[in-house]
């Protein structure tokens, strides 16, 4: 996990590196993360961001407590508990944060008892964590490309169109993301193949992270206004919808940043198949009805009420969009329920969005 190029953070002796997504795409930069506080405010400021990104700063936000605990000793399982506590709840609504938060700490209590070093467990099972990812991701991508090679045989090779909302690339989901996985590999197979690129207001990942990530693989994507992708697929404009999901019920449930929701509306209206890409680790098997269960992050009301971008100067500039006076709410995540979902893109395959399907999914070579 060290390449530093197609993943968003990377070991650096004791330490984490982060790209600073919140920089991007103006400028390249990266923050050193030595304590668990750091981590914790690098998820909380989406320093970091994206549910399989967030779960892997938790996992060596774990590793950096155990090191801040006692460097000369194997760990102290109780004080690494109590921070591990203040990780999980860094964010809400992505579970795949408190999985492998938890997931470390379960090995940890196991190591514990069989008196091994906590700090090497703790690094060890966060590496793990982010291989697995990695495995993942590409089992995820060919998937769904498969559903696009379909796509693309019904078109006779014309070029497909495929819109995704938010950032669900390698900035996401390390080594290539979930819902952009299917597309990095489309294009490794010469499909031709174009996004449209929800710019995803407020923090407008799409615009900012998603093009970035494009533009860098030279994938054909154009940046719409969120409330564009209705009229496109009333035009024929799009030929699949991918997004990725934060948390995914066990009957299937979508929850995703806010918009998707008003997507897959407007995807089952224009029968255009919108389809969700995970790793099975988002899936949260506690909860059914994801309107009912499932804790949505509101956000501090300024990240609507404020835009930031470059200005003429090519100076990274903030500025207020809205009257002094109006005031703003800011709900980060929405609900997809699961009847509007036509698939769900995971490692093990592809399945229904229903308990039954989910249920039934078992490893499958991709
Ligand atoms: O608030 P963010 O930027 O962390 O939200 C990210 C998303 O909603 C992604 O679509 C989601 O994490 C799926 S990709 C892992």
């Amino acid at each position: 996990m060290a390449n530093g190029i197609y993943k968003p953070f990377w070991l650096d002796g004791e330490s984490l590196v982060i790209i600073d997504q919140t920089k991007l795409p103006f400028s390249y930069e990266t923050l050193k993360l030595v304590t668990p506080d750091q981590a914790i405010a690098a998820v909380k400021n989406m320093n970091v961001r994206g549910a399989g990104v967030i779960g892997n700063v938790g996992a060596f936000g774990v590793y950096l407590a155990a090191l801040s605990t006692d460097k000369n000793s194997a760990g102290n399982l109780d004080k690494i508990k109590s921070i591990a506590q203040q990780i999980r709840i860094a964010r809400p609504t992505a579970v795949n944060l408190t999985w492998a938060v938890d997931r470390v700490i379960r090995i940890l209590e196991n190591s514990y008892n069989s008196g091994r070093d906590l700090i090497e467990t703790a690094k060890q099972e966060a590496i793990k964590i982010c291989d697995e990812d990695v495995e993942n991701s590409a089992k995820i991508g060919k998937f769904g490309c498969d559903r696009l090679q379909e796509i693309s045989n019904a078109k006779s090779g014309k070029t497909v169109n495929i819109l995704t909302h938010c950032n669900a690339g390698w900035l996401a989901i390390v080594d290539s993301g979930s819902a952009l996985a299917p597309i990095y590999e489309a294009q490794a197979r010469g499909m031709d193949i174009h996004v449209w690129v929800d710019e995803t207001r407020p923090r407008n990942q799409g615009a900012f992270l998603t093009a970035w990530e494009l533009q860098q693989a030279g994938i054909k994507h154009t940046i719409i206004a969120d409330n564009t992708g209705g009229l496109l697929m009333q035009y024929g404009m799009v030929d699949m919808c991918i997004v990725g999901a934060d948390r995914v019920t066990r009957r299937g449930d979508v929850i995703n940043k806010i918009g998707t929701y008003l997507k897959a509306l407007a995807a089952r209206d224009n029968n255009v198949p919108f389809y969700v890409a995970l790793p099975s680790s988002t899936f949260d098997f506690e909860l059914i009805d994801g309107i009912k269960e499932v804790e949505i992050e509101t956000r501090n009301p300024d990240e609507v009420l404020y835009m930031q971008g470059l200005n003429d100067q090519g100076t990274v500039t903030k500025i207020r969009i809205a009257p002094e006076s109006s005031q703003a709410i800011n709900y980060g995540f929405d609900i997809t329920p699961n009847h509007l979902v036509t698939g769900l893109i995971t490692e093990n395959g592809i399945c229904a969005a229903n308990q039954t399907a989910i249920a039934d999914l078992k490893p499958k070579t991709a």
